[in-house]
């Protein structure tokens, strides 16, 4: 029986502000770990919703509140294209975000085949963390959900879902008939803090389902950190079915 999961609900009035709350969270969350350890490591959702977190987070007051020189961003997932490609999570993160801080970050080299990519970014990841032994633990995950359950690039019915050993993997994704490349989730599980971003009406009865129904199986429903709790903030129209 899967230990009891926290899950913590935060519906903000809009994306603005539920992106200034994302925000604050990171400055904060930044600021523990790097008082703490020297460093902190997160990686970043991808998609549309993101989009004004990242802006946030580059301008002020924001900005000069994090210690970029002792953060590492990585990504939850990847659209398999060159970080140019109008579709690249980092491009976008890089063009918001990176290109205007000092933070080092991992990118998922999308340019490259599917598999060599996902082992790439499986070897930059465990080089991170000093190849520490078993699963390295993320101080912060940001996740978005798409309207099928799919969470980073963990979509319905894919083996990605049941990856184990691996920290991340390659998916073709029939529906986009694209590939991706995402974290798996005993990364997601063993981050410190995991944080959904969802905006929008037409994430409301997939939010619905994943918070409030019975498990449906939905692959955000598998994130379950072995922190013990999950944080939702959802605008009031994507928690608007609650
Ligand atoms: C991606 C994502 C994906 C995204 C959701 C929500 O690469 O697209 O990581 O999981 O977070 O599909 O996307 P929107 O924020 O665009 O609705």
């Amino acid at each position: 029986m899967a230990s009891p999961l926290r899950t913590d609900i935060h519906v903000s009035e809009d994306l603005e502000k539920l992106s200034l709350r994302a925000a604050e969270i990171f400055v904060s969350c930044s600021g523990e770990s790097i008082t703490s350890k020297k460093n902190f490591r997160a990686a970043l959702s991808g998609g549309s919703t993101p989009k004004r977190l990242h802006a946030l987070l580059a301008s002020e007051p924001f900005r000069s509140r994090v210690d970029w020189r002792g953060v590492e961003v990585f990504f939850g997932d990847e659209r398999c294209v060159p970080p140019e490609h109008r579709d690249s999570n980092f491009g976008a993160a890089n063009e918001a975000l990176l290109s205007r801080v000092p933070a080092r970050a991992h990118r998922i080299l999308g340019e490259l085949p599917p598999r060599e990519a996902a082992l790439r970014y499986e070897e930059e990841v465990r080089r991170a963390f000093g190849f520490e032994a078993g699963v390295p633990s993320l101080d912060l995950v940001y996740l978005g959900l798409g309207a099928d359950g799919h969470t980073a690039s963990l979509f319905p019915g894919t083996a990605a879902l049941d990856e184990t050993e691996r920290l991340a993997v390659e998916v073709y994704v029939e529906r986009l008939e694209s590939w991706r490349v995402t974290l798996t989730l005993p990364v997601l599980n063993a981050a410190r803090k995991v944080v959904f971003l969802v905006s929008g009406r037409a994430k409301a009865e997939i939010v619905r389902e994943v918070i409030a129904g019975p498990d449906g199986g939905y692959p955000a429903s598998l994130v379950r950190p072995t922190g013990g709790s999950v944080l939702w903030l959802l605008d009031r129209a994507a928690a608007s079915l609650l």
